[in-house]
């Protein structure tokens, strides 16, 4: 069991999140920062908290996949399938039927359940199920008491504000958290480079977004969405193997989904990489059934969508490098020039290989000549939001920050509007 976090080690006293941070993070950020994960400092960093359960807990939730770990570390410690089911099961001991919820992978194990939806398009629709996950996630994935906890919760771009009362009502009087905070995925996601001030561009499974961050703050005016994102590049690779003949039925998506992550790059110039003899590109698939599938075009044609997204698919599916352009041309001049030498990739679907160099080049071709473009894409970019989110629990200074128990009860649930930015 983790260590006892009581109230008085939340801190205590009135604080401004914004002005609190930014005393702190051009020190610490930086410390921490993606980049510096990835060098020496990570062995370091790794063997102080190795095996070590203490401390505020973070939980970054995608539509996808709900990631949960403890502030401090390097990666969450738990990453399950944002799934909640309930089935009804024979209780022996108490002879009677009831109905009983599962989580992630194993809410699809058992035949006649009723799959809830806990996110919709990045967002939370279903409160309870989002609790039971949660839930799940402390007393199973992580081992600890939530009501020993203090709560990190990311919060998606474009958010309705009512959800953060919901968070705080949910976190307060079902699990008994002692604190709780909620920050925007894409400042996050912007710490946890040791920045403050970026464009982040997440693709994520049902939603990519281009948000600037300036100076800690999101900027709601200039963020951009498109549909085009992991779920849509899994359909278009079904579609691919089906004309190749590979009929795999709905059951078999994780198997194309492997595929996806295995096989599939950004071509840098795709109409050039079409002109390539099919035989230079073949990389062979074996399925869990021990058949062989050879692809060739398929890796880079699937992929291509989100640049170049199907006509048939409508006007929300836009090529990520033409709503990261919509986005910087929202900007007023001055800070245009650093978001374009700070934009960020993160989510799961910005891992394809060749995907950063592309969206370089389109860049550059699309925006003014001699404009200064950097794209960065570290590593460990698909947990950004969740890895800032670790950062900033752990910073002396934020301490003061979180929404303490004793406040929300007193304020009541408005009191999220006051301390979170
Ligand atoms: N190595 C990889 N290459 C390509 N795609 C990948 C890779 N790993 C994961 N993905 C894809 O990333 C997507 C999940 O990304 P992510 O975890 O950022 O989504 P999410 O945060 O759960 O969802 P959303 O942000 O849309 O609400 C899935 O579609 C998955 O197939
Ligand atoms: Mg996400």
């Amino acid at each position: 069991m983790g260590s006892s976090q009581d109230e008085d080690s939340l801190g205590t006293g009135t604080c401004s999140p914004m002005s609190s941070l930014h005393e702190c993070h051009q020190d610490e950020l930086g410390l921490r920062s993606v980049s510096s994960f990835s060098s020496t400092t990570i062995s370091s960093f790794l063997s102080e908290d190795l095996g070590l359960r203490t401390g505020p807990v973070v939980i970054d939730m995608g539509t996808r996949s709900c990631r949960a770990g403890f502030s401090g570390h390097q990666t969450p410690s738990a990453e399950i399938s944002t799934l909640v089911s309930h089935t009804t099961v024979w209780s022996k001991g108490l002879e009677e039927t009831r109905s009983e919820a599962f989580t992630g992978e194993e809410a699809l194990l058992y035949p006649d359940t009723e799959i809830i939806e806990v996110m919709q398009n990045g967002i939370i629709i279903n409160w309870e199920a989002a609790e039971t996950l949660w839930q799940h996630m402390f007393e199973h994935k992580l081992g600890v008491p939530p009501e020993e906890h203090a709560l990190l919760i990311t919060e998606p771009p474009l958010s309705p504000t009512s959800g953060r009362e919901n968070v705080a009502e949910v976190a307060f009087e079902s699990l008994g958290s002692p604190g709780i905070f909620m920050a925007p995925q894409p400042v996050l996601s912007t710490y946890a480079h040791g920045r403050t001030s970026a464009l982040v561009v997440d693709i994520g499974h049902v939603v990519t977004h281009a948000v600037p961050v300036h100076d800690g703050n999101c900027l709601a005016y200039a963020t951009k969405r498109t549909d085009v994102a992991g779920s849509c590049l899994t359909w278009y690779l079904t579609m691919l193997l089906g004309d190749m003949e590979h009929t795999l039925g709905d059951w078999l998506s994780p198997v194309v989904e492997d595929i996806k992550h295995t096989c599939c790059y950004v071509a840098f110039d795709f109409d050039n990489e079409c002109l390539v003899p099919p035989t230079s590109c073949t990389l062979d698939f074996t399925l869990p059934d021990g058949q062989t599938i050879s692809l060739s075009k398929e890796r880079f044609q699937c992929p291509e969508v989100l640049f170049n997204p199907l006509p048939t698919w409508g006007d929300s599916y836009m090529g990520i490098h033409e709503m990261a352009q919509r986005s910087l041309d929202l900007l007023p001049e001055d800070i245009r020039s650093v978001m374009h030498r700070n934009i960020l990739l993160c989510g799961g679907s910005s891992l394809f290989e060749g995907l950063p160099r592309r969206l370089d080049s389109e860049l550059a071709q699309c925006l003014p000549p001699g404009t200064e473009v950097e794209v960065v894409a570290v590593p460990g970019r698909r947990h950004a939001a969740w890895m800032g989110g670790s950062v900033l629990a752990s910073l002396t200074n934020f301490q003061s920050c979180w929404i303490r128990r004793d406040e929300y009860y007193e304020e009541g649930p408005c009191i999220v509007h006051q301390k979170c930015f």
